[in-house]
Order: structure tokens, then C-alpha cells, then sequence
């Protein structure tokens, strides 16, 4: 752990910056990812962005769903480019990038990354050195997925470093959570993953949702189950979704927007525990 400390005291610049196994610096990536479609994984990604944003980080938000582009919605803005103008348009990631509120920005991957798959030798140079220029070594990159457990959804929470699943306590969102961790597990994709309970009424049923999933995953997986927080069934969510704005920002002391608060403080406090490897020279092998 030399690396933190640089003979000026310690540099705080680099406190959400992870050594990766290799000793290169590089940025947080973490994938949201669900198994069941309509839990709420673009509503947390969008909010724990605007979160982790007003705490001084600087966020960018991948909108990695190939059909649908959904933290737009949210957002109230759509990007008119996307991975796709990069790939064929000549464009850079910096000029496709839509600007969220508090100096988020937003890359819709569009159909952008099945193409990743077409790129010769040296275009795929080109591209993972524009990720690298683009992406800030002390940011963090939150990745918006599908719904559904299928190959797209796979390669992107394999590629990055940690995983947040979004469950809630219907029986058919547990069921599809565990059945994504179990393949995580299995195919040794990742050593562990950070659970969030959406729309819990309480403490307690959050407690017992989460409870459901570690148990079973500590009977029958090799996989470390750890507890992100909850966010409340909170009606300002659905208000805020209408009028296309995201609730940390309409109600930011809503039960939901506190949810997201103490959620964004674990993560962050949990930065340093977090061996990275380069989210992009990752995906692109899964896509090649
Ligand atoms: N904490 C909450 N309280 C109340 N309603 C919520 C909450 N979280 C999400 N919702 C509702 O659920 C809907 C679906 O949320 P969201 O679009 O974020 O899910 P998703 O997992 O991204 O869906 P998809 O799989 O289609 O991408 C939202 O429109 C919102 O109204
Ligand atoms: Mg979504």
C-alpha cells in the first residue's frame, strides 16, 4: 500500500483511486446489473451517480443497455451519438458524451459495442486508448445494463470490477438475482458481489430479502455476498420519474434519496478494498 503515500503527506486525490493488481491506477468500474428487468437499476445508477457526484466524485455513467436507452430517460436529455459514431463516425468519446446535471457524463454504448467485436488489431488500439484519455484514473464509471442474464449483460459485469445486484423482495427478482450470482460464482467472475434491496417497505424486509440470498449463495456458492444497503418503496421515485428527473435531485430528503446516501457512503468508504484490472482492455477481450 506504498503507492497512497507520495513523501507530501497523503494525497487525497487519489483516495478512490484503486492499485490495480498489476500497479496500474486505474478507474472504479462498477456494473449494476439485476437478472430481473424492472427492479431499478437505471433509477439507482442514475441517482447514485448524482449522489456520488455531489460528494466530490467525478462520475461518469455508461448506458450500457443495447436496446433501450434508459438513464437518458431519467435524465430528461438523449445523447444524439453513441459508442456507434465513435466506432464508424469519427467522432471521440468526449464529443458523444451528454452532460448530466452536477458534471455527470453520460456515453450511451447504442449498438457500439456489438461492433467492438468487428475491430481489427489496430482499431481496437485506437479505442481502448481514447477509453483510457477519456476516463479520469480517480473516476468512477457506473454501468447501466439490460435486463435478463444474457451474454451482453455478462460481459460487461465481468469486465468491471465490482458488481452491484439490484434486487427486490419479490420471490421472481430473488430467484433472478441469485441465478446471475450464481453464474458470476461459477465461472469465477468475480470473487464477490454488493447487494442493494430496491423498494423494501422496511429495514427488516430489506434485511430479510438480502438474508435470503446470502444464505443460499453461502450453501451452494463460492461467491461473497455483501450487503450495499436499501432503498424504500418511496412514491417521490415514480413523481420524480414523470416529470424525467431523478429524485436525489427533485427530493433529495426523500426516503429513497436517503437510501442512496447511505449506499454512496459505503461505496465510497470502500474504495480501497477493491483490487482493480482495466475495465476496457477487459471488455474488449469479452467482445473480441
Ligand atoms: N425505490 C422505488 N420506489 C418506488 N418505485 C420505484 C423504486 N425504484 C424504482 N421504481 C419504479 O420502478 C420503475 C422501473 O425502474 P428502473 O427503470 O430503474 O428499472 P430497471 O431495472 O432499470 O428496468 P430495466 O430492466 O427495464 O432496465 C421506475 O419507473 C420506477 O417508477
Ligand atoms: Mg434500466
Amino acid at each position: 500500500m506504498k503507492l497512497w503515500h507520495h513523501g507530501k503527506g497523503h494525497d487525497y486525490h487519489h483516495e478512490n483511486v484503486i492499485k490495480n493488481e498489476g500497479g496500474l491506477w486505474g478507474p472504479r468500474a462498477i456494473a449494476v446489473a439485476s437478472g430481473k428487468g424492472g427492479v431499478g437499476k437505471t433509477s439507482i445508477t442514475v441517482n447514485l451517480a448524482i449522489c456520488l457526484a455531489k460528494m466530490g466524485n467525478r462520475v461518469t455513467i455508461f448506458d450500457a443497455d443495447l436496446g433501450l436507452a434508459n438513464a437518458e430517460v431519467l435524465f430528461g436529455i438523449t445523447p444524439p451519438y453513441s459508442l456507434f459514431e465513435v466506432l464508424y463516425g469519427g467522432m471521440t468519446l468526449d464529443e458523444i458524451a451528454a452532460q448530466g446535471p452536477c458534471g455527470i457524463r453520460v456515453i450511451s454504448g447504442g449498438s457500439g459495442f456489438l461492433e467492438m467485436a468487428n475491430l481489427d488489431h489496430s482499431h481496437r488500439r485506437q479505442l481502448l486508448r481514447m477509453f483510457n484519455q477519456f476516463v479520469n484514473k480517480d473516476e468512477i464509471v457506473l454501468i447501466d445494463t439490460s435486463a435478463g442474464i444474457n451474454k451482453n449483460v455478462l460481459g460487461f459485469v465481468a469486465a468491471a470490477g465490482e458488481v452491484i445486484i439490484v434486487v427486490t423482495p419479490e420471490p421472481t427478482s430473488l430467484t433472478d438475482a441469485y441465478a446471475l450470482i450464481k453464474i458470476l460464482a461459477n465461472f469465477k467472475l468475480h470473487t464477490e458481489v454488493n447487494v442493494v434491496v430496491n423498494r423494501a417497505a422496511d429495514s427488516k424486509e430489506a434485511m430479510r430479502t438480502l438474508e435470503r440470498i446470502s444464505t443460499a449463495a453461502g450453501r451452494f456458492l463460492e461467491i461473497k455476498v455483501n450487503y450495499l444497503g436499501w432503498v424504500p418503496d418511496d412514491k417521490s421515485v415514480s413523481q420524480a420519474v414523470k416529470i424525467q428527473q431523478p429524485y436525489y435531485i427533485t427530493n433529495r430528503n426523500s426516503p429513497a434519496s436517503r437510501g442512496i446516501t447511505r449506499i454512496a457512503e459505503l461505496l465510497v468508504g470502500n474504495a480501497r478494498l477493491t483490487p482493480q484490472e482495466g475495465f476496457w482492455s477487459k471488455l474488449m477481450g469479452l467482445f473480441s
